[in-house]
């Protein structure tokens, strides 16, 4: 063994983040952040009606300001593509995608109307105060309840949706139960507020090339959706995102950032960036309002007999947008008798879009009360009532699990939070003048794969450089990455170099869906393992080689060594192979998908992510303030790559969990049509003072089905129930069932 080599990583081991230094020295440069020469800054005026049309733009003061460059608007834009298919991304959901400074209509509050270009960002800014727009104003409707009228469920359903599947009778089941529920449960909207605002900053590089820095979860879906709209030649656009300074599923979809910063560079023929401000962002992407009826029946001794689930969320006028919001509960629980419907309803807003586990963390965490209230209709303690309804397959689709091992969750979660000494009557455990309540929740998350290519070069002095399109969100891809690599070519983290966040990069997908880990991890893999193949023939050509009999099964790459397995004595360096091949480098390059047969093992087998969150609120009674000041989450994922990265992704679901329960909601002056609390101040957000201890657990579910490496990813599931765990532990210490998320004090006094 060669001792003057770091170690290379392990999978499974705790590797801190290999860009944590750039990132805290202020090194990784974020959207807006890249130096760029004779760069115009873009500030956009946003409508100030709901609905209806511009009538005129009076623009001359702005005009006439020094330092103006251009004002563009639906008069004087550049040319666009026509057609609907051309605006089309990898997550848009059918409809008439919204299109900035197209036309004179207007259909959401803060809508984009004019684009200011100017020398630099306050000019820009003053100039645009100077803009008057007239409106012609048409009736519009924000409020979700009133949109209840108009509920339907689309013709032409969004790719991501998954339809419920009913079994039973549920009639006959709710007419013979021992005992019932029914309740309605509300979640407000939510605004997904990343520390980075979405900023693009596109260079012009003259003769119909640009390079543009996005706030993105996916350089190609920008790059495609831009060359689409634009009519650029995609290998005439090269976008990068090296750094995105989290997203949450808000930069899914390109943003009109990207797009009026794209078409200012293209009208001027210049360099322009643009960043949305916060009220902008909050008239933009959001989690749908929604509202979920559910009625449960067992029997006399709390086994599930029926259950009933009905869910609306809300959309815009423009785009149908959908999430698989009431399956959950029916795969979760073994219940004879189970039916589910959805519809969606339009509200004049901006499209809703994904938000971390977009579907579960609305239907699983509003069912998972429902199950609370069950539980003591049928008083069964809630943790033992979720245990003999417990489903080993998933009862929806009538399909085994690759794996499930959400009983261990349950069983070491319990163990961890103590919840054996609960008592089970509201308002019966105390801690000094506060109520103490301890509440239950099951969470529930796909464990998705998608294709995703990887390429790597080993230099003959060990260095690896190893690129995909990839992005890290803030999850902790850059590691991952690294890590997978140094385990399977036995090379140094230090001596690996990921890049990622670049479309000319190796075919990535965005970042979604939790699916990163698993995808690119296994792209990398594959790769490295190509390329450790490549080295072995290499190996095998030295001079008088002592693997010149052994196959490559026989060895293991450690320590930028080939070594016999069988006799460590038996190794070639990996530059004495690069030697003998006559080669400076080696690379490889491989693409991994589920393909054919993989398709078809989905349908077989269902595959998910499991979590049981336990949650410990205190609660004044006089004021009504209600702190968390325990929660354990322990999660069933599959095979963990890094235990501190993946804790990290659970902590920051939780917290946001917590903030579902306890904080976040958008309120809307309906009259205007307009989100009212539209900052960091006034829409509330977990701060640190309302985070305590949280716990997580990874308990051990081997799974080589799931996907190639066993993994399930990670990045949503802390958030699926925390909610529920939370407004359950309400009940717990008030007596009080709430059914109206988030909870606040004026609903617990
Ligand atoms: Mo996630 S909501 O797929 O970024």
């Amino acid at each position: 063994m060669n001792t003057h080599v770091n170690p290379p990583a392990r999978i499974g081991e705790p590797l801190s983040r290999v860009d944590g230094r750039l990132k805290v020295t202020g090194h990784a440069r974020y959207a807006a952040e890249h130096p760029v020469a004779d760069l115009l800054y873009g500030w956009v005026v946003s409508s100030s009606i709901a609905k209806g049309r511009i009538t005129a733009i009076h623009e001359d003061a702005a005009r006439a300001v020094a330092g103006v460059v251009e004002i563009i608007t639906h008069k004087n834009r550049p040319d666009l593509a026509k057609a609907d298919s051309a605006y089309q991304e990898q997550v848009a959901p059918p409809g008439k995608p919204f299109r900035a400074l197209y036309d004179d209509e207007v259909q959401y509050s803060l809508q984009p109307v004019a684009l200011v270009v100017a020398q630099d960002l306050e000019t820009a800014r003053y100039a645009a105060s100077l803009i008057k727009v007239d409106y012609e104003a048409a009736k519009h409707n924000t409020d979700f309840r009133i949109a209840q009228g108009e509920r339907f469920m689309p013709r032409r359903k969004r790719a991501a949706y998954q339809p419920p599947k009913n079994r039973g009778d549920v009639d006959t089941a709710f007419a013979e139960a021992a005992h019932q529920i029914a309740g309605t449960y509300h979640l407000a909207t939510h605004v997904h507020n990343p520390m980075e605002m979405h900023a693009t900053t596109v260079v012009w590089e003259g003769d119909e090339r640009i390079t543009v820095y996005d706030k993105t979860q996916g350089s190609q879906n920008t790059q495609t959706y831009l060359a689409n709209v634009f009519g650029f030649k995609k290998e005439n656009i090269r976008v990068l995102n090296p750094f995105v300074g989290g997203a949450f599923g808000s930069g899914l979809r390109p943003q009109y950032q990207a797009y009026l910063a794209t078409m200012a560079a293209k009208m001027l023929e210049r360099s322009v960036r643009l960043v949305m401000t916060r009220p902008q962002m909050f008239s933009h992407v959001h989690r749908p309002e929604a509202l979920q009826a559910v009625s449960l029946a067992t029997d006399s001794q709390g086994h599930l007999t029926g259950m009933r689930t009905e869910a609306t969320t809300a959309t815009s006028r423009f785009e149908n947008y959908m999430e698989t919001v009431v399956n959950w509960g029916l795969m979760a629980y073994a219940c004879p008798n189970a039916e589910a419907d959805y519809t969606i309803a339009p509200v004049d807003s901006y499209t809703p879009g994904d938000m971390r586990a977009p579907g579960a963390a609305t239907g699983m965490t509003l069912f998972e009360i429902a199950m609370d209230e069950m539980a003591y209709e049928a008083n069964v303690d809630p943790l033992e009532f979720r245990l003999i309804n417990y489903s080993e397959k998933d009862a929806m689709h009538d399909t085994p699990y690759t794996s499930k091992a959400l009983k261990e969750a349950y069983a070491e979660g319990a163990a961890k939070f103590g919840w054996d000494s609960r008592s089970m009557a509201p308002r019966s455990m105390r801690d000094g003048s506060e109520l103490v309540g301890w509440g239950v929740a099951t969470g529930m998350w796909d464990a998705m794969f998608q294709k995703t290519s990887a390429r790597a070069r080993l230099s003959a002095n060990g260095d690896l450089l190893l690129e995909t399109a990839a992005s890290d969100i803030g999850t902790g891809t850059y590691t991952i990455l690294a890590q997978i690599a140094s385990d399977t070519l036995g090379i140094p983290v230090e001596q690996i170099s990921v890049k990622i966040g670049d479309s000319d990069l190796p075919m990535s997908p965005i970042e979604g869906g939790s699916w990163t880990a698993a995808s690119a991890g296994a792209a990398v893999e594959a790769t490295c393992q190509s390329l450790g193949k490549k080295l072995f023939e290499a190996a095998q050509k030295v001079k008088n080689s002592p693997l010149a009999d052994a196959k490559i099964d026989d060895v293991r790459f450690d320590y930028g060594r080939l070594l016999s397995k069988t006799d460590p004595d038996k190794s070639v360096s990996y530059g004495e192979a690069m030697a003998a091949a006559g080669e400076v480098s080696i690379e490889a390059e491989e693409t991994v998908s589920s393909g054919i047969s993989g398709m078809i093992s989905q349908m077989r087998k269902s595959r998910n992510t499991h979590s049981a969150v336990f949650a410990e609120v205190k609660v004044d009674e006089e004021l009504g303030v209600v702190r968390v000041t325990r929660v354990v989450c322990a999660v069933a994922a599959g095979r963990i790559i890094n235990p501190k990265t993946a804790r990290s992704q659970i902590l920051g679901g939780v917290v946001m969990g917590i903030g579902m329960g306890l904080h976040e909601e958008t309120f809307v002056d309906h009259r205007l049509g307009r989100i009212m609390n539209h900052d960091l101040a006034e829409y509330h957000v977990p701060a640190n003072a309302d985070i305590h201890d949280i716990e997580v657990i990874f308990v051990d579910e081997p799974d080589p089905e799931v996907t190639p490496m066993g993994v399930k990813g990670v990045g949503e599931i802390g958030i699926v129930g925390t909610a529920a765990a939370v407004a359950n532990a309400i009940f717990h210490a008030t007596g009080k069932r709430l059914r109206d998320l988030p909870i606040t004090i004026d609903k617990i006094l």
